[in-house]
């Protein structure tokens, strides 16, 4: 794993820019997106930068079961408030987490990936090494399924939601095999309470305690950093 250390979330938003930048120069054409507060400082480089995306299909990791593209907790709305509305891409995949049939939801964005393989994916981390929404114990060669969410995954992420009851228990996310198959993959994370995750990511076992911990074994890993995310290694 290559590893960069970043003064701050502006500073890697534009390392990570750079990165998309050379791998598009190269004909990368396929970008395999994330959601959460970190990605945000990259999107804003690529919102004001002049690159075309309009040629380029991007496919995100996942989204909360039973919330329609319209609903502004929604991933799908998250992305279109921070990117696609300001830098359309010739196509956008999200998983379709408002279908009721979600193995049939999952089954189809499997297929969506194998079409449209995956040149360069951004990825964030959860304060216990998830990757997507693939919590502690996900089979390290999982495809796209529906996953249950942790506590520790709703409490954090219930910072979004008016009220805890109100963050989804379920999402349909890319499995950790879907998000390997990606050929350059960017993780992003900032601030001390991701460095523990981040140290047993690089320097723990392999283990499906840590999803993250599953990239030790891609030969084409970024970790862009800050110092406080990076202080335990
Ligand atoms: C969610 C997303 C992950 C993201 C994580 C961390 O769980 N499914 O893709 O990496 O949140 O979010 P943040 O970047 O806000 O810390």
């Amino acid at each position: 794993m290559d590893i960069k250390i970043v003064k701050d979330k502006l500073a890697g938003g534009q390392a990570a820019f750079e990165l998309i930048k050379a791998g598009m120069a190269h004909g990368a054409q396929v970008l395999g997106l994330a959601t959460g507060s970190t990605p945000i400082s990259l999107y804003e480089a690529m919102c004001q930068s002049d690159l075309d995306f309009s040629q380029m299909v991007s496919m995100n990791l996942d989204e909360y079961v039973g919330l329609t593209p319209d609903n502004d907790q929604s991933y799908h709305y998250f992305m279109n408030e921070h990117l696609f509305s300001k830098k359309p891409f010739k196509a956008s995949y999200v998983p379709d987490g408002a279908n009721p049939d979600t193995d049939a939801a999952a089954a189809a964005y499997e297929k969506l990936l194998a079409e449209h393989p995956i040149d360069i994916q951004i990825l964030g981390i959860g304060r216990n090494g998830h990757i997507g929404f693939n919590e502690p114990g996900s089979d390290l060669d999982g495809k796209t399924q529906k996953v249950a969410l942790t506590q520790s995954t709703i409490d954090a992420n219930s910072r979004f939601f008016a009220d805890e009851k109100d963050v989804p228990r379920f999402a349909i996310s890319m499995g950790i095999g879907s998000i390997m198959k990606g050929k350059e993959i960017i993780l992003i994370a900032y601030g001390a309470d991701k460095a523990d995750a981040i140290k047993e990511t690089v320097e723990g076992p392999v283990t499906t305690h840590v999803p993250a911990s599953a990239l030790q074994n891609h030969d084409n890993v970024i970790l862009i950093l800050d110092e406080a995310a990076a202080s335990k290694l």
